[in-house]
């Protein structure tokens, strides 16, 4: 089976890729742009292996696309692309747009092109898996859980961006019968995840003494899923899931943000006892813009319909991972000092200006 995967030299992409190269008759042509989210060591153990090859190129570059469609001739695509930080898309939402909307377009249009030349078989079993999250389902009260049946509600320009693909994608599989899928993930965690992103900006300022700035009490909610567990979802979503549907993925682990971070300073006390308690370093800060107070997945019919169930909890994976940023401070160790020092992002001018 040949499998285009856009993205996946970022977080989950690059799992995806690790992931899918060890199944058994997979080819994966790997599409990215190497934006500053990007990371090629990320895939360095599968980067000589026969069933894999990567193309530098942006997703909105549309001859690039047709033509990767016509010389890979995939029988699918899982598009992950995206650019994915919340506080970057307050400050900055053009390129949400251009490569979420925009991006996301041109690929259905280069894959519908694709498709509609296929004949039969392939024709039938062609599929687009959209990699999208549950952050376009906007906020939860203190109960209830996000099913696919939940109306759109988005609140960040990234939420809004990924929302709109995702009826960009539907209304290609109603419009023209594009076989597509799409996959609405609740937040990811584990190795390879860049420096901005809550438990790795947390993990390297504990290391280094600095302080942990939790946004407003802390008490919003996410629904983590170890990163291992999406990709596993993600193939199997796309091999057996039903054209035109859509599928929920979660883990069942509902963490304040505030609980995430005392969880790393306790495992960070026990493995890195220098600075000790880390809790110590907790600082609340000015609360993110439009920040939804809590996500939860009902993740029911990808257990029931496809027999996935999710491996990792999270005080294992969250060990792992924290074991995992230690021993290998020369993937991260480069993006700190070249990359993302660590910066406040996301806030508004006149917050900024208030500050000083
Ligand atoms: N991280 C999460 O918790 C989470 C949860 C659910 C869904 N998702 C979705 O999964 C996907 C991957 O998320 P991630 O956390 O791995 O993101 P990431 O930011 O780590 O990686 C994104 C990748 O896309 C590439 N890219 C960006 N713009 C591009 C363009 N125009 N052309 C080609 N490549 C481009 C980047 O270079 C990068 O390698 C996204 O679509 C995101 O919306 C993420």
């Amino acid at each position: 089976m040949k499998i285009i995967v856009t993205g996946g030299a970022g977080f989950i992409g690059s799992a995806l890729c690790r992931y899918l190269v060890n199944e058994e008759n997979v080819q994966v042509l790997n599409i990215d742009k190497l934006t500053y989210a990007a990371n090629l060591h990320s895939l360095d153990s599968i980067a000589d292996k026969p069933n894999y090859h990567f193309l530098k190129a942006d997703i909105c570059d549309r001859a690039a696309m047709y033509q990767a469609f016509a010389d890979f001739q995939p029988d699918a695509i899982m598009h992950l692309a995206a650019e994915s930080h919340v506080d970057r898309s307050i400050t900055g939402s053009d390129e949400f747009i251009h490569t979420n909307i925009n991006g996301t377009q041109i690929l259905l249009e280069a894959a519908r092109t694709y498709w509609n030349g296929l004949e039969g078989k392939a024709h039938e079993d062609f599929r687009f898996l959209q990699v999208s999250t549950d952050e376009v389902y906007g906020s939860l009260g203190k109960d209830g859980l996000f099913h696919e049946t939940t109306a759109y509600d988005p609140s960040s320009p990234y939420s809004a961006s990924k929302a709109a693909a995702d009826h960009l994608v539907m209304a290609w599989n109603r419009t023209y019968g594009l076989p597509v899928v799409i996959s609405n993930c609740s937040n990811n965690y584990g190795p390879y995840q860049f420096p901005e992103k809550l438990i790795p900006l947390m993990f390297h300022n504990t290391l280094k003494g600095k302080p942990l700035p939790v946004y407003g009490t802390g008490a919003n909610v996410r629904d983590w899923l170890y990163v291992d567990d999406h990709a596993r979802a993600l193939f199997l979503i796309m091999q057996k899931g039903r054209p035109g549907e859509k599928y929920n993925v979660g883990g069942h682990n509902e963490k304040t943000n505030l609980e995430v971070v005392n969880e790393i300073c306790r495992i960070m006390d026990r493995l890195h006892p220098e600075g000790a308690p880390h809790e110590r370093l907790i600082s609340f800060v000015a609360d993110r813009p439009g920040h939804d107070q809590r996500y939860a997945i009902d993740a029911t019919r990808l257990e029931q319909e496809l027999g996935w169930q999710a491996r990792e909890n999270f005080s294992t994976g969250l060990e792992k991972t924290i074991r995992w940023y230690l021993d290998n401070e020369q993937w991260w160790g480069p993006l700190i000092s070249d990359v993302y020092e660590g910066e406040r992002l996301g806030l508004l001018v006149d917050e900024e200006t208030d500050k000083k």
